[in-house]
């Protein structure tokens, strides 16, 4: 791949022009995409406005006037086309890891035949923790199994299964219709975590038979640090659904104050407190980004963007270990490789203006988004790679030193 040809297939893509929705600093090849998005041009405009004329001026009065007390499901709303699902079964809220606890506390049904909560052994550790909070609390149990012994695992004794559609390490991807089916057949539901698959992979939560689903608004969504999550529960399973976590917001009345609990319709009964208005609105302008995006040519732009990455860092980087799968079917949008010095080679990148992330203890990741990442910066980011590997420059000890967030 000479740089002409990766400037050639950058002048034919078709989401070039998406690029511009984006602030994208000088000087930086952005790989992180699947940690924290990139600022929308829109999304600083956007905040101006909600902070000197509605929080400014109209204050209290935009919970009405301006759409804010809707805001958790508009915005829900505008999720749902992006992961196959209907209006009415996504709302924005909390964080991942609280909505987790949500949908496990509400879905589980536990009964002395089906105790177990089942789990894959180095699913992101939230999830893990999370879960065996939850467990702890309803008597039940965590099981935590190797990914290839997951399916064999499903029994009569399973009650939920939480899984991680794409992993977060290497990027391993689920088959989510047939793993629901296969819960489905032995009686237990799963509930999936799309972290690393909304904004990123082809979902199609309501045709693959998902029924309770977490996702991160930080990451491919671009919804800004700290971002709310969503919570998406299939619309026949809603009204079966009665949250441990009661709060206010998901109350049927919450502006009666009534002492008795009545959960509200819907997926809304899933809301708990005063949702972050700067945040939700900052979400709504990252999922903006994907306003006429078709979701399957960034599929089709993130295949061929790991592909380039798989082959030139095989061609200019021998040192590396590829440990994520070739067949997109089977993968996320992000590549990761194997390094014994994968953290110095990381910061030597970041000094290089190359930002991906590591983790540990031994892995460095490359996030793929196809909306604001071209061919070039691939070529880029791997030229600068090589050079790193081969003058043995990461070796230099001030990319040893860790920071507070690795
Ligand atoms: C798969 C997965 N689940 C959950 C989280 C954490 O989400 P939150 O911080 O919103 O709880 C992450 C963060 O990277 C993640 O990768």
């Amino acid at each position: 791949m000479t740089r002409d040809e990766a400037h050639a297939l950058d002048a034919a893509d078709p989401l070039r022009g998406f690029r511009e929705r984006f602030v994208l600093p000088e000087g930086v090849i952005y790989l992180d995409g699947n940690s924290l998005g990139v600022l929308p041009k829109a999304a600083a405009t956007r905040q101006r406005e909600v902070v000197e004329q509605e929080w400014g001026r109209s204050l209290i009065r935009s919970w009405n006037e301006h759409g804010w007390i809707e805001a958790p499901a508009r915005i829900g709303a505008k999720i749902a086309p992006l992961i196959g699902a209907r209006p009415g079964e996504v709302i924005v809220a909390d964080s991942v890891s609280v909505n987790i606890f949500k949908l496990l506390t509400a879905a589980a049904a536990p009964s002395p035949e089906r105790r177990v909560i089942l789990s894959e052994a180095g699913n992101f550790h939230t999830d893990l923790h999370v879960a065996s909070g939850a467990a702890e609390l309803m008597g039940m149990e965590l099981r935590v199994v190797e990914r290839g012994e997951l399916e064999a695992a499903i029994g009569p004794d399973t009650n939920l299964l939480l899984l991680t559609h794409v992993h977060y390490k290497a990027g391993f991807r689920f088959d989510m219709a047939a793993l629901t089916a296969r819960a489905g057949e032995a009686g237990a539901r799963v509930v999936w975590d799309l972290s690393h698959s909304a904004g990123a992979v082809p979902l199609q939560l309501n045709r693959d038979g998902a029924e309770l689903a977490v996702g991160c608004g930080y990451k491919y969504l671009n919804g800004g640090p700290g971002a709310p999550a969503f919570l998406y529960v299939a619309k026949h399973l809603q009204e079966q659904l009665i949250p441990a976590l009661r709060g206010w917001m998901g109350h049927s009345a919450p502006f009666a104050f009534h002492d008795h609990y009545e959960p509200a319709p819907g997926v809304s009964r899933f809301l708990v407190g005063t949702p972050p208005m700067l945040s939700l609105l900052a979400l709504e302008s990252g999922i903006e980004t994907f306003d006429g995006v078709d979701m399957d040519a960034v599929w089709t732009k993130s295949i061929a963007l790991f592909d380039l990455f798989a082959r030139l860092a095989e061609e200019r980087c021998p040192a590396l270990e590829c440990i994520s799968p070739r067949e997109p079917d089977r993968r996320g949008s992000h590549i990761s490789f194997r390094h014994p010095h994968a953290f110095e080679l990381c910061q030597a990148l970041i000094a290089d203006g190359v930002i991906g992330d590591f983790r540990s203890p031994d892995v460095i990741r490359f996030g793929l988004t196809p909306l604001y990442l071209g061919f070039e910066d691939v070529l880029d980011a791997v030229e600068r790679m090589a050079a790193i590997l081969d003058t043995g420059s990461w070796r230099e000890p001030r990319f040893a030193v860790r920071g507070k967030v690795t």
